[in-house]
């Protein structure tokens, strides 16, 4: 979908309005027109009343159609984009028209813009028939011009998260995905660093070998980086990238393991991001680390009981070889570090136990400190993403003590899982600011609503993006 704004000259014949309706079937300031047009006969049998969810579509005097979107009792960014991503499924073809003034707060543009490309999403390329029915053109009456540009930047890495993270394991081994993100990062002016299964084992990076070990593909690490002129901050980024995971010997129910080509979400998110970072050209540097493998039984799977040895940091016994995101991860912080970044963010599907805790919509925040925790929830907030702080409760650290290494990579008990597995991870930063987000839940959409669409959700992509702005900005 290609999103503009609308020319001086505005003709509606062939395109679809598209209009805000508040609650109570109060058109949005500036709609009165579109809303007088509307037959009142047609509202009330369709029990349209302007509420948040609602899209009702009408004959219009001058354009092909009227699309009401409801916007409930208050329009917010939120209603916004929700609704305009609602209409944008509506519309299956051609051009449509919204206009600015008509919604009813100021600086909508990137709701709208957020709304009509996250929510028109659609993932065709294992359809036999791959192209749907799409609206083509969005034009906007009255854009703020930046705004769109800008919007147009992260939602496009969005979808690019999603279309990776949608993509079946099977097309997606390590050493393709590398080559994928390779391409995708340097047409964004990126430099981009492969390190094949030679280089992990010449640069020691124990932990990701023992998660590679039961699988016939080989393991990739990838270094990106964002390194503009006056760049004033360092952001690092690690993601987690298994490529599918069956649990390996500690193997996975048939239905856990169904959505498991999801568990690359973090590195898809963290990659993603960075390209946004760069095609917005924002003047922070960031370096972005992203180990893939996937999690496989083989005859040469680490087993349980076996210990493992990261490039820095404390050895591991592998008590359960499907908590093997906390392996790979201390190997990706351990690399990332070198970088001395100021900030260091991992992003993960890392625990069950964090979707038990905020649901599918809610993502989780560790901080190194309540003030780093809080630069991530600012972040999300102006990015319209949910996140929930954690606690890194010192005390349940001790649940992760082996008898025989230096850390198990469980704590034993069913409790607090998300809590454990971030602690585990604390042990691989040493001092530095430092948050980790388990996006175990909404990294994968359940249904299809407002600018989410069932399957993949790229969660994380526009809070990393808004972080990044904040460093950016002089303070
Ligand atoms: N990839 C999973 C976590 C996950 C679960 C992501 C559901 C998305 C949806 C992770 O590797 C895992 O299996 N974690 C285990 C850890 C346990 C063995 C301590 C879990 O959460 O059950
Ligand atoms: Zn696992
Ligand atoms: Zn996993």
């Amino acid at each position: 979908m290609e999103i503009r704004n609308a020319p001086e000259e505005l003709d509606l014949t062939d395109s679809t309005l598209i209009v805000g309706m508040l609650a109570e079937n109060e058109p949005a300031p500036g709609a009165e027109d579109a809303y007088a047009s509307a037959d009142p006969a047609l509202l009330e049998l369709a029990k349209f009343e302007g509420k948040t969810g609602q899209v009702l579509t009408l004959p219009h005097s001058e354009a092909k159609a009227v699309v009401f979107v409801g916007l409930g009792e208050e329009a917010s960014f939120e209603t916004i984009r929700s609704g305009i991503g609602n209409a944008a499924r509506v519309v299956k073809t051609g051009r449509a028209v919204t206009n600015l003034n008509q919604i009813p707060v100021d600086g909508a543009t990137r709701a709208v813009v957020e709304g009509a490309a996250l929510g028109g999403y659609q993932f065709r390329a294992y359809k036999t028939e791959g192209e749907g029915l799409s609206l083509e053109t969005l034009e906007l009456v009255d854009g703020d011009e930046e705004a769109l540009a800008e919007t147009v930047v992260t939602t496009e890495a969005t979808n690019l998260a999603r279309d990776w993270v949608n993509t079946p394991a099977l097309d997606k081994a390590p050493e393709a995905l590398a080559e994928t993100i390779r391409a995708a990062a340097e047409s964004a002016g990126l430099s981009v660093e492969v390190w094949d299964e030679d280089r992990i084992i010449d640069e020691k990076l124990g932990a990701l070998l023992g998660v590679a070990a039961g699988s016939d593909r080989p393991p990739r690490l990838v270094v990106v980086e964002h390194r503009p002129e006056g760049a004033g901050a360092h952001l690092g980024l690690v993601g987690k990238g298994i490529t599918f995971d069956s649990g390996g010997l500690s193997i996975k129910t048939a239905q856990h393991m169904e959505e498991m080509k999801d568990d690359m979400s973090g590195a898809a998110v963290v990659i993603a991001a960075t390209i946004a970072i760069a095609r917005l050209g924002l003047p922070v540097r960031v370096t972005t680390v992203v180990p893939l493998t996937d999690n496989a039984v083989g005859g040469k799977a680490t087993r349980p009981g076996d210990v493992l040895r990261p490039v820095s940091g404390p050895t591991i016994e592998v008590l359960n070889t499907d908590a093997e995101g906390r392996l790979i991860l201390a190997d990706g912080l351990g690399v990332v570090r070198r970088y001395e970044p100021d900030l260091i963010i991992d992003v993960a599907t890392l625990t069950g136990a964090a979707h038990v805790a905020l649901g599918d919509k809610i993502a989780a925040v560790f901080g190194s400190s309540s003030d780093v925790a809080a630069q991530v929830l600012d972040a999300a907030s102006r990015a319209g993403e949910h996140f929930w702080e954690m606690p890194l409760f010192e005390d349940y650290k001790k649940s992760m003590e082996s008898d025989i290494a230096d850390l198990k990579n469980i704590s034993g008990g069913r409790y607090g899982g998300a809590i454990t597995a971030a602690l585990f991870l604390s042990s691989y930063v040493d001092g530095e600011r430092w948050a980790h987000l388990d996006i175990a839940g909404p990294a994968r959409s359940r249904e299809t609503a407002g600018e989410h669409v069932k399957g993949a959700s790229g969660v994380g992509v526009r809070t990393l993006v808004e972080l990044a702005r904040a460093m950016a900005a002089p303070a």
